[in-house]
């Protein structure tokens, strides 16, 4: 149902495909990114993308999305178990979102295991690999609707 979707990805995501490929795979962000975009060019859906290492920038990006974006995927990369920052730009935009993570944050460092954004997501996906991304973009399209103004 979504009409227009937002993808964020946090610090360190440049370096997919690269970075620590046990955990994190050998697909590169480019590829990911395309592959987004095709899903939802397949669906008519609007995409846009971001990739920051800085926490300002994707505070920006979020407020940008006020009313023109219905949903918004974000894989919030290190900044999920330390900004509130990110929390309350997600709240104040009032634009659902679905949390994504590459691998299964509750298997690793228990520093991993809180988020600050878990509790306000529609969804949280994690674990499984790249494919996450998919999954959120597909539960995305069919299930979270447009706002009015959007
Ligand atoms: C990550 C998990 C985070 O703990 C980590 O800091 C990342 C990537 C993931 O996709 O599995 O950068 O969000």
């Amino acid at each position: 149902m979504a009409k227009s979707i937002l993808l964020i990805n946090g610090p360190n995501l440049n370096l997919l495909g690269t970075r620590e490929p046990a955990t994190y795979g050998s697909t590169t962000l480019p590829q990911v990114v395309e592959a987004a975009q095709k899903q939802c060019t397949e669906k008519s859906i609007t995409f846009a993308h971001l990739q920051s290492n800085h926490e300002g920038v994707i505070l920006d990006c979020i407020h940008e999305a006020r009313g023109n974006v219905d949903a918004i995927i974000i894989n919030p990369g290190a900044f999920t178990h330390t900004s509130v920052a990110i929390r309350d730009a997600l709240l104040g935009v009032d634009i659902p979102f679905v949390e994504v993570h590459i691998s299964n944050v509750h298997a690793r460092e228990t520093f991993r295991h809180h988020s600050y954004l878990s509790d306000k997501a529609v969804a949280v996906i994690c674990g499984l690999g790249i494919y996450g991304y998919e999954a959120a973009i597909e539960y995305a399209s069919r299930h979270i609707k447009p706002k009015e103004n959007a």
